[in-house]
């Protein structure tokens, strides 16, 4: 099949609801390999837009507006700017970054309504639908939960269960239970728009087959797209019953207090954001060129929980709006928006093996994340990790290793060794030529490399990309080492000479070719070289420094080393959140049977007086042995200040000897020695027993805290 030939191309990211601040898993999912795709075709020097902006509407807009006491508007407000500046920081180059609370957004989903209602398209039907007697409204999408039928998780969604990623419908919950008073909601009529999405079931069909033939689309989308279509696509209700949203544009009885679905307008956000592009551009048909011509490529980067949405949904509104717009008299514009050419969508990024959750607290924040570490290295470690085929996994260690070893201690180390010997022998100038066949001479690595780089990048192969234009840097990296220009420039000079050439023309590319993935990083290398004009993408593929050609004279670190001490905290942070989430897991389990957390009852109260009789103090185990004949018996020796104590324990079933050694404890100090299997203890230490029975000791932390008394 001929490939199409395209002139432009259309690149979306999925808008995030401004609910919140992004995560790690926005960026891994959409931000991040869809500012790479779009950097690297700038580069390339095609007619390239990122679209993007944020979701404002719906009931994940209302639920968080809710929960901090305040308007949806103020909850928008706030995490719009939020998420914007954050993407400013992180180097995420859109063309334009709109608002779905935008009037022209409003114009624009509504005029599709007004356009298809008028045509005909939608269904109206009186349905049932969950209602809250006590709090008065209907409970759509959000404002419901239940247990999943899919997976059985007890907080799903009435719209999609967060466990599992299912998307439902709220009759199909479990037990479901309102979100706004926690009753048991009623099953009440309600009238509401549909959009016929079986009426494009085999329209849709021959789209995906035409997709799949065609083997540029990820075999898990089609799979996605395949399922839904498989189990028969059916109408979909595209209005709700609250306040906040884009208003049902009629004036009728019937729509009154009604809103169109987030779903249906959020997709037309990429078209609206467009259109405010256009117009700040002072070209407001622009916007025309690139949805309304047939030679445009239009390309949605999402994650895998909203293909239904852009590989069905989306096409199938699009087929709605054409239709009866085929034939325009001559002279006039085309009415026909383009269909997506390409979903790239991504699996998901855990964190520390953990399945990202923002309601367990398993999430790295973005703004969080930059104020710590540079942007690039974040852009580095996603490229590296990009979830294409399957999940994968963030972890702190390996977001070290790889900047350690392969940002600075390779490339950032190459480069500066060859900017400095440059700096340093030759006077900050080339000196030496270099040509194709001085880089082909170290083997025909470089120009393979470069055309699989292309041609990864073309497939949306994010993480092959990233990793052939390292291998670039290692064996540049490797070239320079072996030739040790720094040995050979009193015997040999012009082996030096080329040995420098080479390098820096090395340098230089892999300052265009790290572009897409290390924005800043590349003006940085691109500085030190001294280059200021304009690069393209093939500047990369020759040498095109010179003999001669002056670099800027300055030199800089690119990469600063990360310590175990700044990735501490971090991980200290994920598991005091997974040991908190298992603990709230247990609580609503017992819950749920009907059980009672056990507490006994509080003793009779005391005075401080009574208090301050007990002298609780820190001691240090200095050693410990199992008591013979006694299983549950351990004997300690405790260090407490200049003195040392043995004290008995029955802990020998939770604590191996060695495992005690070295702990800091806290002892009832002085409390009257009691002899035990014929030995004496003098002391008590503080432990607790959990609902598994398993006893564990107080064991505070901290500096020179060793005989201190507990207060
Ligand atoms: O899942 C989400 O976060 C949605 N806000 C994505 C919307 S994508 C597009 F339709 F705008
Ligand atoms: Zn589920």
């Amino acid at each position: 099949m001929p490939t199409k030939h395209f002139t432009r191309t259309l690149v979306t990211t999925a808008l995030p609801y401004a609910n919140g601040p992004l995560h790690l898993g926005h960026c891994a999912g959409t931000f991040i390999p869809a500012d790479i795709y779009v950097r690297y075709k700038r580069l390339c020097g095609e007619d390239i837009i990122h679209i993007g902006g944020s979701d404002e509407h719906g009931a994940a807009i209302t639920i968080a507006a809710e929960k901090a006491g305040t308007t949806p508007q103020a909850i928008v407000d706030k995490f719009h700017s939020m998420q914007k500046d954050a993407l400013q920081k992180l180097h995420i180059s859109f063309d334009n970054f709109s608002r779905t609370s935008l009037p022209i957004h409003h114009q624009t989903t509504q005029e599709f309504f007004l356009d298809m209602e008028r045509k005909g398209v939608f269904v109206k039907k009186t349905e049932q639908q969950f209602y809250d007697e006590e709090a008065k409204m209907f409970l759509a999408d959000r404002y419901i939960v239940g247990t999943c039928p899919v997976c059985g998780h007890t907080e799903a969604n009435g719209d999609q269960c967060e466990n599992c990623g299912t998307y439902l419908s709220p009759t199909e919950l479990i037990k479901p239970r309102s979100k706004v008073s926690g009753r048991t909601p009623v099953l009440k009529e309600t009238l509401h728009w549909y959009f016929p999405l079986g009426r494009y079931q085999a329209q849709l069909e021959a789209f995906i087959n035409e997709k799949e033939q065609s083997g540029e689309w990820r075999p898990n989308v089609i799979n996605y797209a395949r399922t839904w279509l498989k189990d028969g696509l059916g109408d979909r209700a595209i209005t709700r019953d609250v306040t906040w949203g884009v208003k049902v544009p009629l004036d009728t009885d019937e729509a009154a207090n009604k809103v169109i679905y987030v779903w249906y307008d959020a997709v037309l956000g990429y078209i609206s954001s467009t259109k405010e592009w256009a117009q700040k551009l002072g070209q407001p048909d622009k916007w025309r060129d690139y949805w309304l011509q047939d030679d445009t490529r239009l390309i949605h980067f999402i994650g895998k929980d909203n293909v239904v949405f852009h590989a069905l949904m989306f096409p199938a509104m699009l087929m709605a709006k054409n239709e009866g717009n085929e034939c325009r008299s001559s002279g006039s514009r085309s009415e026909q928006y383009v269909l997506v050419d390409n979903v790239p969508a991504s699996e998901f990024m855990n964190i520390e093996g953990k399945k990202f959750s923002k309601s367990r607290g398993y999430a790295i924040y973005l703004h969080e994340f930059l104020e710590k570490f540079p942007a690039d290295t974040l852009r580095y470690m996603i490229a590296m990790n990009y979830p294409e085929s399957r999940d994968t996994d963030f972890s702190w260690k390996e977001f070290q290793n790889r900047v350690n070893g392969e940002l600075a201690d390779t490339l950032g180390n190459f480069v500066k060794r060859a900017v400095d010997f440059c700096n340093s022998r030759f006077d900050g100038q080339v000196p030496a030529d270099c040509t194709i066949d001085d880089w082909n001479a170290l083997g025909a690595e470089f120009i393979e490399t470069f055309e699989k780089i292309d041609a990864a990048y073309e497939g949306f192969h994010i993480r092959e990309a990233a990793f052939l234009t390292m291998e670039i840097a290692r064996r540049a990296n490797r070239y320079l080492a072996e030739t040790e220009p720094w040995k050979t420039y009193k015997d040999n000079p012009a082996s030096a000479a080329k040995s420098m050439a080479v390098s820096l023309n090395l340098c230089f590319s892999l300052g265009i070719l790290l572009e897409p993935i290390l924005p800043e990083t590349s003006v940085r290398i691109l500085k030190m070289l001294g280059i200021e004009k304009t690069v393209c993408w093939n500047d990369a593929k020759t040498p095109k420094l010179q003999a001669g050609h002056r670099l800027s004279g300055a030199s800089e670190i690119l990469f600063k080393k990360i310590e175990d001490a700044d990735i501490e905290p971090e991980l200290k942070k994920i598991d005091d959140l997974v040991k908190a989430a298992e603990e709230k897991d247990r609580q609503r389990q017992m819950e749920q049977e009907g059980q009672k957390i056990e507490t006994a009852p509080l003793k009779p109260e005391i005075t401080i007086d009574d208090f301050d009789k007990i002298d609780l103090r820190v001691g240090t185990v200095l050693s410990c042995e199992k008591v013979p004949k006694a299983d549950k018996l351990l004997k300690l020796t405790v260090k407490i200040g200049e003195s040392e104590r043995t004290i008995l324990s029955g802990i020998a079933e939770h604590y191996k000897p060695e495992e005690m050694v070295g702990k800091n404890i806290i002892v009832v100090a002085n409390l009257a020695p009691r002899k035990m299997r014929g030995i004496d203890s003098y002391g008590m230490l503080l432990a607790v027993e959990g609902s598994d029975r398993k006893v564990n000791v107080v064991m505070p932390s901290g500096e020179g805290i060793n005989g201190k008394a507990v207060k």
